[in-house]
């Protein structure tokens, strides 16, 4: 099940497992890109509607589809500072989505997972999780660095059940909400990733069970670099 699989990220992933041959069901929220769906004719594909932050449909959509050996969340909002003074009704929604949403998939699906057997959870976080201070975007990187700690946390909880947890941390990909985000051309975000160079190491981070997947490495270095900045150095970085 991929929740968050109608486009960008989650919808390239999608179409590489159900080419691997998987059973797949793959949630979003807008009616219109579920219904214009390109695998909703695919004999093993179902294209749910669920939010994920209404946990009693998140419930009805994986009791629906168990049992489910792999779950992968890329639902995902973005926020910045500016927004937070402009548009305050509009941050909320990314902290119950990077976060309350993702606590509770997290939950049902290690719920049904533990009555199954073994299991695997999988999360898309963000580079921008990783950095000790991200002027432009403070609450989007915190929900980020909330995520990775609940990943880390499910895994050590899980772990005396069989169920692995993977933490994905991308650095930039240029998928079509990256655009939007950047007037239409994110050909300049650093060490920009295609979706397929994305897929490919998310698939291979699932197939490893690994507990952390960063990349792209030269952008992790940048992070860690930037990291040990003194403060005063890091609010001079660019958003
Ligand atoms: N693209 C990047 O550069 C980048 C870098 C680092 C991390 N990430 C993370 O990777 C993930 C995917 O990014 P993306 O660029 O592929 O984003 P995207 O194109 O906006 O895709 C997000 C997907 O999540 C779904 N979604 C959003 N809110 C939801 C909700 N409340 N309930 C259920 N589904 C919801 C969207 O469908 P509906 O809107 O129809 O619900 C869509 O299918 C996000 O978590 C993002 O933060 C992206």
């Amino acid at each position: 099940m991929i929740i968050g699989g109608t486009r960008g990220i989650g919808l390239a992933l999608a179409e590489h497992y159900a080419g691997q041959g998987a059973t797949l069901a793959v949630c979003g929220r807008d009616a219109a890109r579920l219904a214009g769906h390109p695998l909703a004719s695919h004999p093993r594909v179902s294209v749910e509607e669920a939010d994920i932050t209404d946990r009693a449909a998140l419930r009805r959509a994986m009791d629906a589809f168990a049992p489910i050996d792999l779950l992968i969340v890329t639902a995902g909002q973005y926020t910045d500072a500016a927004a937070i003074a402009a548009q305050p009704e509009a941050t909320l929604p990314v902290l119950r989505t990077n976060v309350g949403g993702l606590y509770d998939a997290f939950d049902i699906a290690a719920g049904h997972m533990r009555r199954q057997g073994p299991g695997h959870l999988v999360a898309v976080a963000s580079i921008a999780g990783l950095l000790r201070d991200y002027p432009g975007a403070s609450l989007y990187s915190a929900s980020k660095r909330a995520a990775i700690a609940i990943c880390d946390t499910f895994r050590k909880a899980l772990e005396p059940f069989g169920i692995a947890v993977t933490v994905i941390v991308p650095g930039y990909v240029d998928t079509a909400r990256l655009r939007e985000l950047n007037g239409g051309d994110a050909s300049r975000k650093p060490f920009l990733q295609t979706e397929a160079q994305a897929v490919r190491r998310i698939a291979q981070a699932i197939e490893r069970r690994a507990e952390r997947c960063v990349f792209p490495w030269q952008l992790h270095l940048q992070v860690r670099l930037f990291n040990l900045l003194p403060r005063s150095l890091r609010g001079l970085r660019r958003k």
